[in-house]
């Protein structure tokens, strides 16, 4: 049995289609003031799969999804897979200056407490978050699936990594397709400024594919744009696991020069193109 949160209802459905499952049908809706409401329209199993993305808005779905943690272990769930496909706060796993918040520590522990017996997330921001958690918590790759897709719409293109800590990636695609891959290095100046070192890539007419985990307000992706338009790549092809997607950044990765930009559907987006619901259904399947 599964339970799609409101950030997640359609994954959640391809995900009980894959496993052959049924979705449990769940009433959301806010108050006029502003708080969550949540009721299970039905009976549950013993066994059940919660899935919900905590992106924007961050505090409502993490708070949908601790009541739906809670509500279902009081109707007398013993085994609640928590499936968590965009981690939200993962990118503050530690505290950089003193006095911060460990926010992915903090969201771990009150979905623990909440009720999850196991999670599952796709390429989080840091693996280490993984043991933050008491419990089985598993980081999935969409690397594959996003291979699969970059394979079947490019020919022999160059893996680019914006910096360094996408580099995983670009190196996971490159094996899979057989092709090259290379990496930018970045400097974030601030949350939205990012400075990128030009280098010298052998790209000239050639198509590129840029991979990185997350686009949040596409400074990243702008900077590697600009830099692979002024070295006369052919055709670039921008993608990532998880489309967040700040206000304009689209229309800013396009008028960069981007051809196309392609993301997953650990978030609902325009470009969610690449699906993780098989990925998340074949883990699931191996682990119970
Ligand atoms: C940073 O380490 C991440 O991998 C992404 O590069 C970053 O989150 C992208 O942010 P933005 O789109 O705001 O540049």
């Amino acid at each position: 049995m599964i339970i799609g949160g409101s950030s997640s209802q359609k994954l959640a459905a391809n995900i009980a289609r894959e496993m052959d499952d049924i979705l449990c049908p769940l009433e959301t809706r806010k108050f006029p003031d502003g708080e969550r409401y949540i009721r299970i329209n039905g009976d549950v199993d013993e066994g059940v799969v919660v899935v919900q993305s905590t992106g924007y808005p961050q505090d409502e779905n993490l708070m949908e999804l601790f009541l739906i943690l809670k509500t279902i272990r009081r109707m007398g769930v013993k085994k609640i897979r928590t499936v968590i496909p965009y981690f939200g706060y993962g990118r503050q796993e530690k505290s950089f200056n003193h006095g911060e918040a460990i926010s992915a520590e903090v969201v771990s522990h009150l979905i623990q407490q909440s009720g999850a017996s196991e999670v599952y997330s796709i390429n989080l921001h840091e693996e280490s978050i993984c043991n933050l958690f008491n419990i089985p918590a598993y980081n999935l790759s969409a690397m594959p699936a996003i291979a699969n897709f970059i394979g079947d719409n490019v020919d022999n293109p160059l893996i680019l990594a914006p910096d360094n800590g996408a580099m995983s990636f670009a190196n996971e695609i490159s094996k899979i397709l057989n092709c090259e891959s290379d990496y930018l290095e970045k400097i974030r100046l601030s949350p939205d400024n990012v400075q990128t070192k030009t280098k010298n890539l052998d790209v000239n007419g050639r198509d590129v594919v840029i991979i990185d985990d997350i686009i949040s307000t596409g400074g990243t992706i702008v900077n590697a744009c600009n830099i692979l338009k002024e070295l006369g790549a052919n055709r670039i092809m921008v993608s990532c696991v998880h489309p967040v997607l700040v206000e304009d950044a689209l229309l800013k990765i396009y008028t960069a020069g981007a051809d196309d930009v392609v993301g997953t559907d650990t978030l609902k987006s325009e470009i969610s193109a690449v699906s993780v619901a098989n990925l998340v259904a074949d883990a699931l399947k191996k682990s119970s």
